[in-house]
């Protein structure tokens, strides 16, 4: 069965608009554990606009299930991952203006800096994964560097405007996705998934989990977190 990682950072979100303390990000994660979450997913923005360090330790020392830190690979970032070593550290690129992480980190242009960063984390146990665009020469560098795992991003595919260019992405994806499973890398996926569009990437051979946030949490106003978590991971279970 496909893993369901939900990431709670619009919770951080909607609490940091009264900059007080509800709602708590430790309780929701907790909620979504309990609906059947497999793992809880942050991510630490260099201007902490969401999740701060508090809460990923908090979360550390409370959830049950795994904690997946959605991070870039800017130095303070990294030396406080390896003080709290999460499961897992998704590397992530990262622009301070973007309402949300737009496209891959692009490992091809950037990989000693990246390869040095999987090393120090590898050093400490940490798993590491790396979200990248599903493209050839993307996953092939992840390999080279010693990724656990590459995360696809899904936005593309999310964001097309219809059926054709969904369709199109979607075939990126699974070509992908044939490659990661070849290479022997672990295969996850994210970014715009929802209770709509998830049911396709879900049916990909050897997925191994999702990471979903903005969909759950939107769903979660209307119907509680528990149940928004609980559709989501029957879809998953269905597929
Ligand atoms: N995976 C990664 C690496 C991300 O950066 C994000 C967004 O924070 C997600 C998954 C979740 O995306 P969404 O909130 O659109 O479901």
């Amino acid at each position: 069965m496909v893993k369901l990682g939900v990431n709670i950072d619009h919770i951080a979100s909607i609490r940091n608009l009264r900059r007080g303390f509800f709602p708590d990000p430790v309780f929701a994660a907790h909620i979504a554990e309990d609906a059947g979450a497999d793992g809880i997913t942050v991510h630490l923005r260099e201007d902490r606009r969401h999740i701060n360090d508090g809460d990923v330790k908090n979360l550390k020392r409370i959830i049950k299930t795994k904690l997946n830190l959605e991070m870039s690979i800017s130095t303070d970032i990294v030396a406080f991952a390896k003080r709290i070593v999460p499961d897992y550290v998704c590397l992530v690129p990262e622009k301070r203006q973007e309402l949300t992480t737009e496209g891959g980190l692009d490992i091809v242009s950037n990989r000693k800096k990246i390869e040095k960063v999987v090393g120090e984390l590898k050093g400490k146990k940490i798993k590491v994964s790396i979200f990248i665009d599903p493209a050839f020469e993307q996953i092939d560098i992840a390999k080279k560097i010693g990724a656990d795992f590459v995360e696809l991003h899904t936005g593309k595919y999310a964001d097309a405007r219809n059926k054709t260019e969904r369709k199109k992405e979607l075939v990126k994806i699974k070509k992908a996705s044939e490659y990661v499973l070849q290479l022997g890398i672990g295969l996850n996926a994210g970014h715009g998934l929802d209770y709509e569009n998830v049911r396709d990437i879900a049916k990909i051979r050897g997925m191994n989990e999702l990471n979903i946030g903005y969909s759950i949490i939107c769903r979660a106003v209307f119907v509680g977190l528990f149940q928004a978590v609980k559709e989501m991971r029957g879809i998953l279970k269905k597929k």
